[in-house]
């Protein structure tokens, strides 16, 4: 989700506005997903690089985080959505985790999508901690060390705001992802865009490295 900043500064607002609407887009999507039938949809909210924003930023998202998490609840049971947060936990403020516990408690029984929010996360930050634990293991496969063990590799990366990298999102699991990229704004990112892209997923041919 990139371009909340942008958003508001577009319309003479402060950062903290586009992330206010950022978060309707996170809903349109959700609901749109359930409609769809999709398993798993993940958001990368928040980056371990986002941690040296400004104070007042940083301190907003995790506001912004919790009354998200409290909203949400009736449209994750009503739906059938199970909610995940994953990443480096140990980073965000007390509260943030415990609304973290409570949410993931209450919606572990959906079985209609599970939605992953990355908070405080980085792909290296994964790899890292992961062949920690696997060494320490005395294992040689990663995989299940990862922070996504258990949840299939995502078949679609859609980016908005007209950047076109990674910036250390899932550097592990994105190895086969189809990559689509728009100009939009993530708050101005809807159901229309959204199905969008998933129609140019659906007109890609994906090998996996083989010959058809
Ligand atoms: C994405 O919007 C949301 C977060 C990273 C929290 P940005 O805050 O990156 O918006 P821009 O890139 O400044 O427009
Ligand atoms: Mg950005």
């Amino acid at each position: 989700m990139d371009g909340n900043g942008r958003w508001a500064k577009q319309r003479g607002k402060e950062r903290l506005e586009g992330h206010f609407e950022g978060v309707e887009s996170v809903r349109a999507i959700t609901k749109a997903s359930v409609e769809l039938g999709i398993k798993y949809i993940s958001f990368f909210a928040f980056s371990e690089e986002n941690w040296n924003r400004s104070e007042a930023e940083v301190t907003g998202l995790m506001s912004l985080m919790l009354r998200a998490m409290k909203n949400e609840l009736p449209l994750f049971l009503d739906n059938g959505i199970s909610f995940r947060v994953i990443g480096n936990r140990g980073r965000l403020p007390k509260e943030v985790n415990d609304g973290i516990d409570n949410l993931e408690s209450l919606t572990s029984g959906g079985t209609n999508m599970t939605l992953i929010i990355f908070m405080s996360y980085s792909g290296k930050w994964d790899i890292q901690q992961a062949a920690k634990r696997m060494a320490e293991a005395g294992s040689d496969n990663l995989e299940p060390f990862l922070a996504t063990a258990g949840i299939p590799d995502p078949d679609l990366m859609i980016r908005t705001s007209g950047e076109e990298r990674i910036s250390n999102y899932m550097l592990w699991q994105l190895a086969y992802t189809e990559f689509v990229f728009t100009g939009t704004l993530w708050p101005d990112f809807r159901k229309d865009e959204y199905l969008a892209a998933l129609e140019e997923y659906a007109s890609r041919d994906r090998r996996f490295g083989k010959v058809k």
